[in-house]
Order: C-alpha cells, then sequence, then structure tokens
C-alpha cells in the first residue's frame, strides 16, 4: 500500500491503543512489524474501506503472514495486523442491527479474504494482538470467534486467535493453549 496522506493522517481515537494505530502507520520500515511501511513491503495487504455514496474514508484493514511461537513450536498464521475505523464512524450505523455496522462489515470482509487464502494454500489459523483495554476490538474479534490466549505477550499484548475451515467456513477447533 503506498502510505497515502489520508491514511497516515487518520484519526480512530484519542485512547494509548488507539493512537497506536497512528505510530503504526507512520513508523518507520525499521520498526518491523511495528511499522505499516515494513507489513506492506513484506507481503501484507492493506484495504482502505470507503464510503460508496460520497466516497468517505471509513477505515482500513490489514492482513498477512507470520509464525508463531508458542512453547516450542512454530505456529503460521495468517495475521491480522491492525484494522481501525475512523473515528467519526465508531459504532455506526447507530440505528442498524449490529451485524451491520461498518466495524462487522470490515471484519467480515478481511476475515472472508483470510478464507479465501486459506483454500489457496495459507495457514489455517487467524490471529492478532489487541490491546487489553481496547474493549470494542476485543468484543468485536469474539463476535468473529476469535479468543483470546490466556497468557498476555510479553509486550503486555493479549493475542487472539482461531481456525479458519475449509469445508464451510466456520469454527472447526481450537487449539490447546488457546
Ligand atoms: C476496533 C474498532 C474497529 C471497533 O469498531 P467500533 O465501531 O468501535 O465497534 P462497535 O461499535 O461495533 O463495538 C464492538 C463491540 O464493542 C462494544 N463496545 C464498544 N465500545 C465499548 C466500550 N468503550 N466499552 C465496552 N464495550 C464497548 C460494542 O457495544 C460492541 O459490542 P456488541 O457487538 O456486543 O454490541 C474501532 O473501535 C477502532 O477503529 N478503534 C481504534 C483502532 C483499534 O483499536 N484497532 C484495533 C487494533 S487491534
Amino acid at each position: 500500500m503506498a502510505l497515502l496522506p489520508e491514511v497516515v493522517g487518520f484519526d480512530c481515537g484519542s485512547d494509548p491503543w488507539q493512537l497506536e494505530v497512528g505510530k503504526w502507520l507512520s513508523a518507520s520500515v525499521e520498526l518491523g512489524r511495528d511499522s505499516a511501511a515494513w507489513c506492506c513491503e513484506n507481503d501484507t495487504s492493506t484495504w482502505l474501506y470507503r464510503l460508496q455514496e460520497t466516497n468517505e474514508l471509513v477505515g482500513f484493514g490489514s492482513l498477512g503472514q507470520t509464525v508463531w511461537r508458542v512453547d516450542k513450536d512454530k505456529h503460521p498464521v495468517q495475521i491480522l495486523p491492525n484494522v481501525a475505523l475512523a473515528k467519526l464512524f465508531h459504532g455506526q450505523p447507530a440505528d442498524a442491527d449490529p451485524v451491520n455496522r461498518y466495524s462487522r462489515l470490515v471484519l467480515r470482509d478481511l476475515l472472508r479474504e483470510a478464507f479465501q487464502r486459506r483454500r489457496a494454500g495459507a495457514p489455517a489459523l487467524f490471529g492478532l494482538f489487541v490491546h487489553p483495554n481496547n474493549i470494542a476490538a476485543i468484543r468485536l474479534y469474539q463476535a468473529f470467534g476469535l479468543q483470546l490466549f490466556p497468557q498476555p505477550a510479553k509486550s503486555g499484548y493479549r493475542q487472539m486467535v482461531r481456525y479458519l475451515t475449509t469445508a464451510d467456513g466456520e469454527l472447526n477447533r481450537l487449539p490447546e493453549w488457546s
């Protein structure tokens, strides 16, 4: 993704975990996975979501691959490095059925892409890191079948994970460490 100016200046809120998104978008490539620039140079796809009527930027999402080490085992993972909605669109449309909120539409789209990649041979695990106080994000991910790792990562962030099955796209089984 070319880092479009409108994404670099993206406002998704002022809580510490929300400010992290801005840092991720503008961080230098040397920070590795903690920067969008590195992710984009390393096979991470990023999508911008816009309102059809006005072209207004609602949010963005991303999807890549990594390997998680759990105990001594290595697990290939399709990772969601970051996802965010512009502050204006949090909880919106307020009068919509919750399943049709922008947050759910974006997550559904990212998961659909991950399922497609799974069918093409990408890892069956889908995972991400989330700030422990980011309740809106955690609830959103839980609504899509992701479960929290019991222990926080060294960074203090929480890992969340789910399996993608090729058969019916539904949750199959979760790894022992979830
Ligand atoms: C994470 C994010 C995309 C979620 O979008 P959103 O529009 O805020 O989410 P929703 O309004 O659909 O809320 C999701 C759930 O959390 C709940 N929720 C939202 N804010 C909450 C809060 N402050 N406290 C408790 N629950 C909250 C909602 O009620 C909803 O629960 P439900 O599905 O059971 O009804 C959005 O908040 C965002 O862009 N945050 C900044 C960037 C970010 O944190 N990205 C995640 C990186 S891991």
